[in-house]
Order: structure tokens, then sequence, then C-alpha cells
């Protein structure tokens, strides 16, 4: 009799505690954005995990929570640059990010025709045959757009080297301006953390 009772309470207890469960999931289900991004923590490793959590606090306000710019207002992190700020680049040439390349990328390298199949190229993920003009661009960006240390910065992926050096440096392009202010506010390995985590929002 005694382990009928204990047994019985011991199943009650269960149920109740499965009932909990339930009502949270029930409460949770409500937020689906909540839940979408619950989906795609658990396939983040270690370091992605820090990154979004850096990346929830610091950058969210303006690049979203999905990450994709809030509407053109900041660089959607889900892929590389688009063709409309590479054109804008090459144009205008650039020179944000002072502390690694001080003298910058220089202006009208190549003419607009030229431009928009280098850009077209860039965006579609560097694959085919390159446009002719893109040997100019890989002098200093390297054939791979990978970047030459000292030299011109990775333009293909979010390597953690350009990842620091936008937040050191800020920058000013054609969305708009990114705060230089992190460089304060971060260190190295916070940077490497978010670097990884905008990484894996372009997979
Ligand atoms: C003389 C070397 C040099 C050449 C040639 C060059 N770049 Fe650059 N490029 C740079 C440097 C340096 C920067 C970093 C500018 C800065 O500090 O904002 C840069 C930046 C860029 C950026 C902006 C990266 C970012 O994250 O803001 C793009 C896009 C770019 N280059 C594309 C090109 C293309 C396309 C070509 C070929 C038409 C080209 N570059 C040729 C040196 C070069
Ligand atoms: C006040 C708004 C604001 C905040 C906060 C902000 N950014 Fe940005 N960020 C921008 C804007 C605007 C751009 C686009 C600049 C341009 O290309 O015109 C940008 C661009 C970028 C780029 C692309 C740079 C390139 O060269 O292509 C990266 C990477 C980036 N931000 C990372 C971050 C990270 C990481 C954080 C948080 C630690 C952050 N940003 C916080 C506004 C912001």
């Amino acid at each position: 009799m005694k382990y009928i009772i204990i047994g019985v309470i011991l199943i009650m207890t269960l149920l109740v505690s499965k009932l909990f469960v339930a009502l949270d999931l029930l409460h949770f289900n409500k937020y689906t954005t909540r839940l979408d991004s619950n989906k795609q923590n658990s396939k983040l490793n270690q370091l992605e995990k820090t990154g979004k959590s850096l990346y929830l606090v610091y950058c969210s306000s303006c690049h979203g929570y999905d990450g994709k710019g809030n509407k053109e207002k900041a660089q959607d992190h889900t892929h590389r640059m688009s063709k409309k700020s590479i054109i804008d680049v090459i144009n205008n040439g650039a020179n944000n990010f002072k502390s690694l390349y001080p003298s910058g990328m220089p202006s009208g390298l190549i003419n607009q025709d030229e431009a928009e199949k280098v850009a077209t190229f860039m965006v579609n993920g560097f694959k085919g045959p390159a446009p002719k003009s893109w040997i100019i661009c890989a002098s200093c960006h390297d054939n791979t757009g990978e970047g030459i240390p000292l030299i011109a910065p990775n333009i293909k992926t979010y390597s953690d080297e350009l990842v620091e050096t936008v937040l050191k440096n800020g920058k000013q392009g054609v969305i708009g301006v990114m705060p230089s202010d992190f460089k304060h506010r971060l260190n190295k390995n916070q940077m490497k953390a978010i670097a990884a985590y905008i990484r894996s929002l372009g997979k």
C-alpha cells in the first residue's frame, strides 16, 4: 500500500511538471520570432552564440534582430555588400578604415559599364569568369577578393579582420553612418565572436 501511494505521488508530480512545461510552450508559441531564434540557436556553436548575445545588445538596434539591416537603415548582414554599395565605393572611393589602410581606396578606377559588371560578379559570390577589369581590383583585394593584409580589406566575406576594422573605425557609406565607439566597448575576443555570428547569418 505504502508503495502504491508513493507511486501515485510520483506520477502526479510528473504530470504536474509536464503540464507546466506545456503551458510554458503555449506561452512561448505566441512569440514566433523568439521561437525561430531558438531554432536558429541550436545550430550555432558556442562562439556564435556568444556573438549573438553581443549582437542583440550592441548591434540589433540598427542592424535589426534578424541582422537584415532594418529596412535598409544599416548593412544587411545576411550577405556582404550590395551592388549599390559596391558601385558607390568604386565611384567615390573610400577611406573609412584608416587604422589599417591609411591611404584608402582611390575613386574612378574603372568606368560605369565595368563597375556594373564587377559589382554583379561580386554579389554573385565571385563565381564564374571574372570581368576583365577585375584584375585592377585583384591587384589590391587579391584574386579571391579576400584582401591583402595592410593593402586592402576582404570584400568577399565578413572576415574577423574586416569586422574588427569596421568596429574600430566605424563606417560612412551609401547606407549611412556606423558609429566608431565600439573600440572602447568591445574587446578583441568579443569582436571575433560577433564576426562568427555575422558569418552564420549568411549561411
Ligand atoms: C590601390 C589598391 C586598391 C584597388 C586597386 C582597389 N581597392 Fe578597393 N579598397 C582598397 C582599400 C585600401 C579599401 C579600404 C577603404 C577604406 O578604408 O574605407 C578598399 C575598399 C573597398 C570596398 C569597400 C569595403 C568595405 O567594406 O567598405 C569595396 C567594395 C572595394 N574596395 C571594391 C573594389 C573594387 C571593385 C575594385 C576594382 C575596381 C577595387 N576595390 C580596387 C584598396 C583598393
Ligand atoms: C547607429 C547604428 C549602428 C549600430 C549601433 C551598428 N551599426 Fe553597423 N552599420 C551601420 C550602418 C548605417 C552601416 C552601413 C554603412 C554603409 O555602408 O553605408 C553599418 C555597416 C556595418 C558593417 C558592414 C561594413 C562593410 O564594410 O561592409 C558591419 C560589419 C557592421 N556594421 C557591424 C556592426 C556590428 C558588429 C555592430 C554592433 C557591435 C554594429 N554594426 C552596430 C549602423 C550601425
